[in-house]
């Protein structure tokens, strides 16, 4: 790019200024300038095309969808399918991203699409938390409602001898056995709840979010 645009400068200079009355030179060295500037403006763009493009491919940005792969979101195993072994009954929860299994697009484009995915004992959740579960496995945004943190923390509430799902930034607390309710902070509700389902031994997402995600203000 950079030797096409002094390439550009260099021919227009030359034969210009050769033809040009005296008088007009003022104005048409502004035509100039303007004109160079618009055309290294262009060869800069197309320049930079191809590194937005590439950032993320398409789909990374939507919102999980039915038929979604789980995968690890941080740690060693990043990337990597989740199944039901690699959950512990009793938490603590993993963080996730779903997988798009027809193009393997991992919807990372987009912190609101990151997932909390926990095992517990059927017998804790409440019957809506029951029918979008797996074995006691169920699925939330972790991104607070407050505004905006990812929810990050599973620890023993303040208000109650359980664990809850806590978001460090305002200390909101969600339980997940009831649909990720507010249980203690200031978040206004619960996190959306994300249903599974279980394909050929395999975790699933089974349907939309439900409820909004995301915070009520910039985080
Ligand atoms: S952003 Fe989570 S409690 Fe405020």
């Amino acid at each position: 790019m950079s030797s096409s645009s002094f390439n550009i400068t260099s021919t227009s200079s030359s034969s210009d200024i050769a033809t040009e009355p005296d008088a007009d030179a003022g104005a048409e060295q502004t035509r100039r300038t303007l004109l160079i500037g618009a055309l290294v403006t262009t060869a800069c763009l197309g320049c930079s095309a191809p590194s937005r493009a590439g950032e993320d491919a398409p789909g990374a940005d939507e919102r999980p969808q039915k038929g979604d792969l789980l995968v690890f979101s941080e740690g060693d195993q990043e990337g990597k399918v989740i199944t039901a072994a690699d959950l512990p009954r009793g938490g603590p929860p993993v963080h996730a991203w779903p997988k798009d299994p027809k193009t393997s697009v991992v919807r990372s484009g987009s912190r609101l699409n990151e997932i909390l995915i926990i095992r517990l004992d059927p017998a804790e959740l409440d019957e809506q938390t029951k029918s979008r579960a797996v074995d006691g496995i169920i699925a939330y945004s972790a991104i607070c409602s407050h505004a905006g943190c990812p929810v990050t923390a599973w620890v023993k509430s303040d208000v109650g001898d359980k664990e809850v799902f806590k978001c460090m930034c305002h200390n909101s607390e969600y339980d997940p056995r009831a649909g990720a309710q507010v249980v203690f902070g200031p978040a206004p509700r619960r996190l959306a709840a994300l249903p599974l389902a279980l394909v050929d031994a395999t975790l699933n997402v089974a349907g939309n979010f439900i409820g909004k995600v995301g915070g009520q203000q910039p985080g």
